[in-house]
């Protein structure tokens, strides 16, 4: 055991903030794998990375909307190459990281990226649909995790980019499973972070709140309602600046909506209070809900 060595390495890491160098990354040629790329968050983010000049591979289960993205990215002078890929089927993701260094004998950047919702309470939800959503949201990611490692140490670099939630920094209610998979990706991401101090591969965390995509309409719902997000809502394209400006600059974590971090310290601090102001939150929505249907707009709101 080279402890020392251990302790010396993780000692220059923290001093540089977490990161492996101070200096702002050029992306230009280089190779990343964006997880979830048809829609959303990842295609935007696919879109902006191929404007830096990435080669960007584009992971999805929906081959036309993929083929789309690529097409927008070859218009605009870029290069792509979509791999069709399910996320909760292990030997798909490893495929993904074999056909992506056959191709380009190389990888800089995984963007963990795929994922979605799941609107259910803890009594509503059953143990498939927690096991689904962890093999999607959690197990998928570390599949692709495990299959790129020996690649990034090979090169002597790398950056795994990690997409979770402010919602795996504070559970929602009506979102038990889904922030349970969120939290999980962020303990795994923290782990590596460390383990990795020194070795050239950089980990982030992404932390975006309540985002214009497709993911409220694609979210699995138990709840009867329609579910739309509290409070105000980001562009899917600021989050990948975002995730651009991560991957120039790697850092341990990105809450990208800043007043959501004042509810992650505050949680720290008295996750009473946070308890307190969810369910205010919850009681203004039925409100609203009890008279728009007093006033014959329907339930669904
Ligand atoms: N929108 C928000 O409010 C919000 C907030 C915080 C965090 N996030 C996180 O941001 C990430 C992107 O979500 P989004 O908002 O951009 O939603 P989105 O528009 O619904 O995009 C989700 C992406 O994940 C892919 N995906 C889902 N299941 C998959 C599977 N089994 N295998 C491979 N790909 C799969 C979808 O592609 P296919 O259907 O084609 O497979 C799609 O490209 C997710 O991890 C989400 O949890 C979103």
């Amino acid at each position: 055991m080279h402890l020392e060595g251990q302790f010396f390495k993780l000692v220059r890491w923290y001093s540089h903030g977490g990161r492996s160098s101070d200096m702002a990354e050029d992306l230009r040629g280089k190779v990343a794998i964006i997880t979830g790329a048809s829609s959303g968050i990842g295609k935007e983010t696919a879109l902006a990375l191929a404007g830096e000049g990435v080669r960007v591979v584009l992971a999805a289960r929906r081959e036309p909307r993929l083929r789309e993205v690529a097409e927008m990215i070859d218009a605009r002078g870029g290069q792509a190459l979509i791999v069709p890929t399910d996320m909760s089927v292990p030997h798909e993701v490893e495929r993904l990281i074999r056909m992506v260094v056959e191709r380009f004998q190389r990888i800089d950047l995984l963007i963990n990226n795929a994922g979605y919702g799941l609107f259910a309470s803890i009594e509503e939800t059953t143990t498939d649909d927690l096991r689904r959503i962890m093999e999607v949201n959690f197990i998928g990611a570390f599949v692709a995790i495990k299959a790129v490692l020996p690649v990034m140490r090979q090169q002597g670099r790398g950056h795994i980019i990690n997409v979770a939630s402010v919602a795996g920094k504070r559970a929602l209610p009506y979102s038990g499973a889904y922030s349970a998979t969120k939290f999980a990706l962020v303990a795994l991401s923290e782990s590596l972070r460390v383990e990795l101090a020194g070795s050239g591969i950089d980990v982030s965390l992404v932390c975006p709140a309540a985002t214009a995509t497709e993911f409220f309409q694609v979210a699995e719902n138990r709840t009867g309602r329609r579910v739309r997000p509290v409070g105000p809502v980001q562009s899917a394209g600021e989050v990948a600046r975002a995730i651009v400006g991560l991957a120039r600059r790697p850092r341990p974590e990105v809450i990208t909506f800043k007043p959501a971090r004042a509810l992650v310290v505050l949680n720290a601090v008295s996750p009473r209070m946070i308890d307190w102001a969810m369910r205010q939150s919850i009681k203004r929505a039925r409100q609203r809900r009890e008279e728009s249907t007093a006033a014959g707009a329907g339930p669904g709101v």
